[in-house]
């Protein structure tokens, strides 16, 4: 039996970098060897302000976004959160077994609800709850995600323990997988990679538009002229070559910036290059799929009624267990 695998991402517009080497680049590995889940979050993307009327076309373009990327729907599951209803039912039973307190730490709801004050909802402080209500349903084991997620996965731990403890083991304990990109920082080399704070690259970018971004990013910021050393430890752009460009190349051009035999236009020449030949499949893709609603729809369709059966098993047992069934 493969072990289950589960993940999702906001449909809040476009995919960047960041979602691609945290998440979605560690998905495609899994692809063959485990039961691979992957959601489109749209119960977790209204707990900040967002536009109704937007909401199905981002909703489709998730879907078509992993799809490009490389998260076959052959090989895996594809659904959309909210058609599948026993999410919300189970983070409700969830609810009556996470303290208060473990929410109101969460370090995404503080920041959340510094940046979003005006809109400090339930929704919000709650997040997490249905976070672990997503991964729980299926009793998925391994959940692939970028290091910001890692606290809502200890939740679900302790979520799951709380549940097994008062009512009997029903659940698995999930462990985030975190791969090699998993803090992707933004082209100002300080903040995370982020659809708000505009610093990122999107999966759909074409290659002029990344050596657009490319080449007023921040590097190391002690190299002030071509002929000053660099130190590609502690700059931004290395730290992409790293995930992106070969061991060789990598070698190649720490060495030429230590020595300042290449300055840092030259680095990022060879850097755009390496994004733009990994990303031009997922473009390609992506635009193939703008005339495929019908396929996506399709998709999402399966998924969710895969899903709903899975689901509806789950919450028959957690029902049971909880003394609601007669
Ligand atoms: P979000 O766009 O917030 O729904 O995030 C979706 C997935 O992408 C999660 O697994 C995040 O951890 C991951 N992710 C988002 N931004 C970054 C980043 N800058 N670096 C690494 N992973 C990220
Ligand atoms: N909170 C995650 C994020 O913003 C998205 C998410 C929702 C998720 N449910 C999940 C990730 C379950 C992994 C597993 O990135």
């Amino acid at each position: 039996m493969k072990k289950r695998v589960f993940s999702g991402i906001q449909p809040s517009g476009i995919l960047h970098v960041g979602n691609y080497l945290g998440a979605i680049r560690n998905w495609v590995e899994l692809l063959d060897t485990h039961d691979c889940i992957f959601c489109i979050v749209d119960l977790h993307a209204i707990t900040v302000p967002y536009e109704p009327a937007e909401m199905p076309g981002r909703i489709l373009d998730a879907a078509a976004g992993y799809i490009a990327c490389g998260v076959d729907p052959a090989r895996c599951t594809i659904f959309v959160q909210s058609d599948v209803h026993e999410h919300t039912e189970l983070a409700w039973y969830f609810n009556t077994v996470i303290p208060v307190a473990y929410l109101e730490r969460m370090t995404q709801y503080k920041e959340k609800s510094a940046q979003f004050s005006e809109h400090v909802t339930m929704g919000l402080l709650d997040y997490p709850v249905l976070q672990a209500a997503d991964i729980l349903l299926y009793k998925a084991e391994i959940v692939p995600v970028g290091e910001d997620q890692v606290q809502h996965i200890e939740l679900a731990r302790d979520v799951a323990r709380k549940f097994n403890n008062r009512y009997g083991g029903i659940f698995p304990e999930p462990a985030a997988r975190v791969g090699s990109g998993a803090r992707i920082l933004g082209l100002d080399g300080q903040a995370k990679m982020s659809k708000t704070l505009d610093n990122y690259i999107a999966v759909t970018e074409t290659p002029e538009e990344i050596w657009r971004k490319l080449s007023t990013a921040v590097t190391d910021p002690a190299r002030k002229r071509r002929t000053d050393r660099g130190n590609p430890d502690v700059c931004n752009i290395f730290s992409l070559h790293r995930l992106f460009s070969s061991a060789g190349e990598q070698a190649r051009v720490a060495e030429g910036c230590r020595t300042a035999g290449i300055g840092c236009l030259d680095c990022k020449r060879i850097l755009a290059d390496n994004i733009a030949r990994e990303l031009a499949p997922v473009r390609e893709r992506h635009a193939a799929l703008k005339g495929k609603r019908d396929f996506i729809e399709g998709v999402l369709r399966e998924g969710a009624c895969r899903c709903g059966e899975i689901a509806r098993g789950t919450i028959r047992e957690a029902k049971a267990a909880m003394g609601l069934l007669r």
